[in-house]
């Protein structure tokens, strides 16, 4: 593959491994007698919501999608977030929770929280599979963590750089 991103961070192995450890976490914490609803931040979550909802050991998992757009340039995200695609169901009364690729600047989550929050779901957590501690903006909760990772451009695994690279199994650096 000709590109920019060569230097691999996280192995198709790494990841896969830390997938099913955090679907084991989370079949632990939620009531297997109820819905679990999992909601997929489009598009960087496709491929870990994919993996993760197979990874989970119930058969009551809800698999729902929403789209955010934050103005700004391919790299940052400016702090203005929008909703391009909101769920169809009602999550009131219903476990939810968040599925999202990478947590940077904190902005999306922390707007999507307060969004869903008004909804009334009996709970409402966030699982993201990495996280640039270092770059936060604004505090978020997150309860499941795949990996903290240093404040690095990365793609794969369903991340991009404006929309390239998506399609990787594994995470990498971009170089400048
Ligand atoms: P936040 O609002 O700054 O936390 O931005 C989160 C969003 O920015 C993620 O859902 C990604 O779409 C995007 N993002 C942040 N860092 C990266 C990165 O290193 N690679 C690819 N996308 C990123
Ligand atoms: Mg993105």
């Amino acid at each position: 593959m000709s590109s920019n991103a060569s230097r691999v961070l996280l192995s198709s192995h790494q990841i896969q491994n830390r997938v099913r450890e955090l679907a084991a976490e989370i079949d632990r914490d939620y009531p297997h007698s109820r819905p679990l609803y999992l909601v997929s931040i489009l598009k960087g979550s496709f491929m870990f919501m994919a993996d993760l909802a197979r990874a989970l050991n119930r058969h009551n998992v809800r698999i729902e999608f929403m789209g955010i757009s934050s103005y700004g340039s391919a790299k940052t995200s400016s702090g203005q977030v929008k909703v391009t695609r909101d769920l169809d169901v009602n999550i009131e009364g219903q476990h939810v929770l968040i599925v999202e690729d990478i947590i940077d600047s904190g902005v999306t989550l922390s707007y999507l929280r307060r969004l869903l929050t008004q909804r009334h779901p009996k709970s409402l957590e966030i699982v993201t599979l990495l996280d640039k501690p270092e770059r936060r903006i604004q505090p978020v909760e997150v309860k499941y963590v795949g990996f903290s990772i240093p404040d690095e451009f990365v793609v794969g695994y369903g991340l991009d750089y404006a929309e390239d690279y998506r399609n990787l199994s594994d995470i990498r650096i971009l170089s400048e």
